[in-house]
């Protein structure tokens, strides 16, 4: 199983289009050692040629071009892959969907019904999708737990983990989520069992969630902020992180406490361009590095099995 990052970055990307916080300025004027980076996504395979695109950024048309496998070239209209995976419906994981419009048969789109709710409702992406390309949804049930595999890509199973999140701004559950808001992902590779759980938005820890961390030999977590007041720290926007349902990075039970136990590869990703560890000079960064956690790179490649 490969596991392709197409974009590591939070919503708004680095640097964010409007944003001169001492990151986005010093990426911009080269003054700090650091990598710009595209909104959140990945791409998984088996290897067998096809892919499933988990998430679909802003960025995606960018992406798919960073990562040539995608782009087979088999014939005059023609695509690697297979699927895509929305595991919630913020604007940085959903709106490449409209960039896949010109796909010639309907899209296979996995999403939860709440998931979908949204996107046909609030922010109606799939239904506008049905006016190109046409949409072939496969409801994950994600309260259930029921794992899958994709068509095409049999030798990765997915397995949906629920996760104490929020449900976007513009949702009518945005502060009382439901279970199936915000989901992870246990990505298995079928021949080896190895495990990757990729938890991009995650708020809290369940025991659930505690159990998936500790099973995987590589976890993709959330790394938005290294602080809960950080936007507001840098002048950037009032929110918290825990309004926005991402657990910070610093403090007591915060994510570094959280991985600190675990024994497999340790990888943070979906981080925000506020957050100093992207500086990769900064002392938050050497922490990291002192406690063998890792900072995903548009471009990353993790390999199981
Ligand atoms: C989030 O996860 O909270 C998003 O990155 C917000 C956004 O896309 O605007
Ligand atoms: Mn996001
Ligand atoms: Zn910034």
């Amino acid at each position: 199983m490969r596991i392709f990052v197409l974009g590591s970055g939070a919503g708004g990307g680095f640097p964010q289009w409007n944003c001169n916080c001492p990151n986005c300025a010093g990426l911009r004027r080269g003054t700090i050692r650091a990598r710009p980076r595209t909104q959140s996504s990945l791409a998984v395979t088996d290897g067998g040629g096809a892919w499933l695109l988990v998430n679909a950024s802003p960025d995606l048309r960018a992406q798919i071009e960073s990562c040539p496998e995608l782009q087979p070239g088999r014939s005059v209209r023609d695509t690697a892959i297979a699927a895509v995976l929305i595991v919630d419906a913020q604007i940085d994981h959903s709106t490449g969907l409209m960039t896949l419009r010109e796909h010639t048969r309907p899209l296979p789109v996995y999403c939860t019904p709440s998931v979908h709710d949204d996107l046909t409702k609030g922010y109606p992406l799939l239904s506008v999708l049905e006016h190109y390309c046409g949409v072939d949804w496969r409801p994950v049930d994600a309260i259930g737990g029921a794992s899958f595999t994709i068509p095409g890509i049999p030798g990765v199973e997915l397995h949906p983990v629920p996760l104490p999140s929020e449900a976007p701004p513009y949702s009518p559950r945005r502060h009382a989520p439901a279970p199936d808001d915000t989901i992870g992902l246990v990505f298995v590779d079928r021949a080896s069992g190895q495990r990757c759980f990729y938890a991009p938005g995650l708020g809290e820890w369940t025991d659930r969630v505690v159990e998936e961390a500790r099973r995987a030999d590589c976890v993709l977590i959330d790394g938005t902020l290294w602080k809960d007041a950080e936007l507001a720290d840098r002048g950037a926007a009032d929110k918290t992180g825990r309004e926005m349902g991402h657990l910070a990075q610093s403090g007591r039970g915060g994510m570094l406490d959280r991985l600190a136990p675990l024994p497999g590869r340790k990888i943070l990703i979906h981080i925000n361009n506020t957050n100093p560890i992207l500086d990769e000079a900064s002392p938050e960064r050497a922490r990291l590095d002192a406690a063998g956690i890792e900072v995903a790179w548009d471009g990353m490649e993790i390999e199981l099995g």
